[in-house]
């Protein structure tokens, strides 16, 4: 560990953020309890106070507190220090482009914030009242107003020391051969922010003239769609406590939720749900409740994303609002109360998807696609999801429940073997070494994967070793220390990944950090597969099995 998480790690105990969680009680080395990480009755989950470190003797997952912190809130390793460092006091020396995109964002945040609070913000102001919010939800929120000007946001952080670069850069402004102009003009702003509370960009809403209805920060490393969802900040509390989370559309729908008293809600704004939105809500609660526009509910990619969520761990149902309305307009004109009825007659996704379907699989000439789109999206489901509504699915399709179940199960006989084609044992480990050498060139790519996942796919003790090295200590360091202790085989290993790696010259370094990290998890996944398939089989190992082909599919031949 490097000084400063050290210092965090030492200003911490461990079993006191563990026991925030997880009751504890005393045992020889430490605590013991219940596992946060899978379900038990017994507790086999030890806290070892002496080398400040977890382990489960159910699971085998362990670690230090700042495995712990990456695992319970799912960030990554920056983030999980971020976190630990607030709760410790302790100040981050930022890298120098982190701080000043955060700087910048947040300044913007300010500037959007006191346009709003000018005397001249009438129009904003009276728009914002007239969708039923008031001064309380406008700090709340963090809403501004972006002045209805080419240049206000940009001369203002010139101002503050900032280049036109940084400023296009951090998304803020738009940057052509004649001139640089502000990005949000005339609009009201709703700042995003990360996990941590951090502003990553910022949603701009229309209320005059023409244009989008709403502009957002383009996608940058600081603001990545995909991996984010708005107001999970001030959520992740209540989704966890309440044991459920709402997602919804819009900007306005979120902010109404939470107004209604609906904390456990986020928003998608609009954009394909992913596997990492997924895998971010489920680490708070199972149960996720869709509550889209009623007319956007039913539509195909609307029902994808909610089989994503699905695949991915969470027990999805659907909200149905009356026609015509988004949870926003719904929650102006009903209560509490009545939206929480809804969210009890929400419907399991299968059900729902029936229901969206209904009007083609009743036609006979329509229900053989709608029976085939059905049966498509249940593919990626485990067949005990959906045997659990069986008798629905039989009476949708119009099928026999012998035949019903020879669908699902049809991938029985289409259990492909190992593939033969599987890489020879050296092209895996120059996959590994290439991976080292990566992690080594740049802080780039040691963002790219957490240590956990990195442990996850690599499977030589050496390669191993060396990038849980390579992505918590201070690489800066390395090469020498080990030069004094002897470690040198390390420096051979990275040697050996620089070959594979300059084959992948043609490559940006995105995709071929995508190269490499899919060969090793489609390999990592293989190993699974074989070591399965090297016992006899048991009903279980079955649906994993299929789980695993499908995990595998997705990580290319
Ligand atoms: P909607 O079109 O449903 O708008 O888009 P809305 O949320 O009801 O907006 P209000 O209530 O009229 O203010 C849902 C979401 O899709 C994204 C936004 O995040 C929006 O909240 N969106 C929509 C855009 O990014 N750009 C657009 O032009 C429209
Ligand atoms: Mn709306």
């Amino acid at each position: 560990m490097n000084e400063i998480t050290e210092q965090i790690a030492s200003s911490i105990d461990i079993a006191e953020i563990i026991s925030e969680r997880v009751k504890l009680r005393a045992s020889s080395r430490g605590y013991v309890g219940l596992c946060p990480f899978h379900s038990e009755d017994t507790p086999s989950f030890h806290v070892y106070t002496d080398t400040q470190s977890y382990y489960c003797f159910g699971c085998h997952k362990g670690g230090n507190i700042f495995s712990y912190v990456m695992e319970t809130e799912h960030v990554d390793f920056r983030e999980a220090l971020q976190i630990l460092a607030d709760r410790s006091g302790i100040k981050l020396s930022k890298s120098g482009r982190e701080h000043e995109n955060k700087d910048i964002l947040r300044l913007t945040e300010e500037f959007f914030r006191t346009n709003l609070n000018s005397s001249s913000a009438n129009a904003p102001r009276d728009y914002i009242m007239k969708r039923g919010l008031t001064e309380v939800d406008i700090n709340t929120f963090g809403l501004g107003y972006a002045p209805d000007a080419w240049d206000a946001l940009t001369i203002y952080l010139r101002k503050k020391g900032f280049s036109d670069k940084k400023i296009a850069d951090a998304g803020l402004a738009i940057q052509t051969e004649r001139g640089i102009y502000d990005r949000f003009r005339g609009r009201i702003m709703f700042p995003i922010h990360g996990i941590t509370g951090q502003t990553i960009g910022f949603g701009g809403r229309i209320i005059a003239g023409e244009g989008a209805k709403y502009i957002n920060s383009p996608e940058s490393e600081v603001y990545r769609k995909r991996k984010n969802l708005y107001l999970l900040d001030m959520a992740r509390k209540a989704i966890r406590e309440k044991g459920r989370s709402i997602l919804c559309e819009g900007y306005m729908d979120g902010i109404r939720l939470h107004k209604a008293g609906f904390k456990e809600s986020v928003a998608s704004l609009g954009t394909s749900l992913t596997v990492e939105q997924a895998q971010l809500l489920s680490r708070y609660a199972d149960r996720c409740y869709i509550c889209y526009d009623s007319d956007r509910a039913g539509q195909d990619a609307a029902i994808r994303g909610m089989y994503i969520l699905q695949a991915n761990g969470l027990d999805v149902r659907v909200i149905m609002l009356p026609e015509g309305k988004d949870p926003d307009e719904y929650l102006m004109t009903h209560t509490h109360e009545d939206f929480e009825n809804l969210i009890s007659s929400a419907k399991p996704l299968i059900l729902a998807h029936i229901e969206a379907l209904r009007t083609r699989l009743e036609d006979v000439s329509t229900r053989k696609s709608a029976v085939r789109e059905l049966f498509s999206s249940l593919e990626g489901l485990r067949a005990g999801e959906v045997f659990e509504y069986k008798a629905q699915l039989c009476e949708a399709a119009h099928v026999l429940p012998g035949e019903l179940e020879s669908m699902i199960i049809t991938k029985k006989s289409e259990l492909p073997e190992v593939s033969e084609k599987r890489a020879k044992k050296d092209d895996d480990d120059s996959l590994e070494c290439a991976l080292c050498s990566m992690l080594m060139r740049s802080a780039d790519y040691r963002l790219r994967i957490s240590p956990e996942e990195a442990m996850n796919i690599l499977n030589e003790s050496d390669t191993k070793a060396l990038a849980y090295e390579l992505l918590t200590e201070d690489v800066s360091e390395l090469g020498e220390l080990w030069l004094k202790t002897g470690d040198t085989y390390k420096l051979g290993i990275i040697e050996r990944g620089k070959v594979l790696y300059e084959q992948m010259k043609g490559l940006n370094d995105e995709d071929r950090f995508a190269k490499v990290y899919s060969g090793l998890k489609r390999i990592s996944i293989e190993r699974r597969i074989a070591e399965i398939r090297a016992k006899p089989l048991e009903e279980r190992d079955y649906q994993r099995l299929i789980e695993l082909y499908h995990e595998r599919d997705k990580y290319g031949l």
